[in-house]
């Protein structure tokens, strides 16, 4: 079956306004920051792609050993007619369970989620030509308002793989979790990814590798504030930073301006002392008690847990209760 036309929920000018209201808030802070989600144009997906590849980044490759092991119990546990995908990408890792589920049977519908319609695009043609009987339905929109357009009927399965969910900050950590557990029924499930707290010496070249391609994913952001709000960042002016916060046991991405900067962004003037930080990402990491006790202060009961041979990242099957 050929995929069916995307549907669409956010539209290029919804994208536009709410980078437009990030870029102010953020580059207005006294600590200026801009959320992650705007890495991810065209370029930024692929630069991802290309980290996830890296020697150094260690959380896509682990994530894959444990679905890899795992797929058959996720689709025996769950028995889901429809698996829904959040932030999916290029659902690479997600057709170790479409595998797991094809073999099985039963499952009818698969609907990735992302912002990136070039990545959704792509996905779904390929989806759709390689599993020939499921239906998928690609869905453009943000997870992170979006979960009540989620479809639905039928036992269903939601994952959140790749850590995503660690960009997210603490208390809005918890608002998505109680509106994905809102958006779904009693028994449905929940597979979400986690990286996992381990030394700092395994997390920071994850974040910093020798080939420089995260350092890029990280200046991309100006780029596309360039070109999508007419901005005048010069991206080579900042030098990529990543920082292990061992109190909130995350990783930050910053971008350090290398000398002072006046940059003009909207109506605003932003200005850079030398040596001056803009956060750019979180990426938190985990431990298992830690996620069960977020699952279940969202009514999520977490009935799995599963690692990689070397414990490097978790993924968790939870249930709506
Ligand atoms: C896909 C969001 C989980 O936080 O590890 C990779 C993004 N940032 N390198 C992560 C990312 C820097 C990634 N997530």
């Amino acid at each position: 079956m050929t995929a069916e036309p995307l549907e669409i929920y956010l539209e290029e000018r919804d994208l536009q306004r709410g980078l437009r209201e990030d870029a102010r808030a953020g580059l207005s802070a006294d600590e200026k920051w801009l959320p992650p989600k705007w890495f991810y144009d065209a370029r930024g997906s692929e630069l991802f792609e290309a980290i996830t590849r890296l020697p150094e980044y260690y959380p896509t490759r682990a994530e894959r050993a444990v679905l890899a092991e795992r797929a058959p119990d996720i689709a025996a546990l769950t028995g889901a007619k429809t698996l829904i995908e959040l932030g999916s990408g290029s659902s690479e890792k997600t057709r170790l369970l479409l595998d797991a589920f094809t073999r099985q049977g039963g499952l009818g519908t698969f609907v990735p989620l992302d912002v990136s319609v070039s990545a959704l695009l792509g996905s779904t043609a390929e989806i759709a030509a390689d599993y020939p009987e499921l239906r998928v339905r690609g869905i453009v929109g943000d997870f992170t308002r979006q979960l009540d357009l989620l479809p639905t009927g039928g036992r269903r399965l939601v994952v959140f793989l790749g850590g995503t969910i660690g960009n997210l900050l603490p208390a809005e950590r918890a608002e998505f979790l109680a509106e994905m557990r809102a958006a779904l029924e009693v028994n449905d499930w929940l597979l979400l990814g986690t990286d996992l707290v381990k030394d700092p010496s395994v997390i920071v070249p994850a974040y910093d590798d020798a080939a420089g391609v995260t350092a890029e994913f990280n200046r991309n952001v100006l780029h596309v504030i360039n070109r999508e709000l007419g901005a005048d960042f010069d991206p080579d002016a900042f030098e990529h930073v990543a920082l292990w916060d061992p109190a909130h046991e995350w990783i930050e991405m910053r971008l350090r301006a290398t000398r002072a900067m006046r940059v003009r962004v909207l109506d605003l003037t932003v200005e850079f002392a030398p040596g001056e930080d803009l956060r750019t990402e979180v990426s938190a990491k985990f431990r298992p008690a830690g996620i069960a006790a977020e699952l279940a202060e969202a009514d999520f009961t977490a009935s799995e847990f599963w690692t990689d041979p070397d414990g490097l990242f978790g993924v968790t099957l939870a249930q709506a209760r």
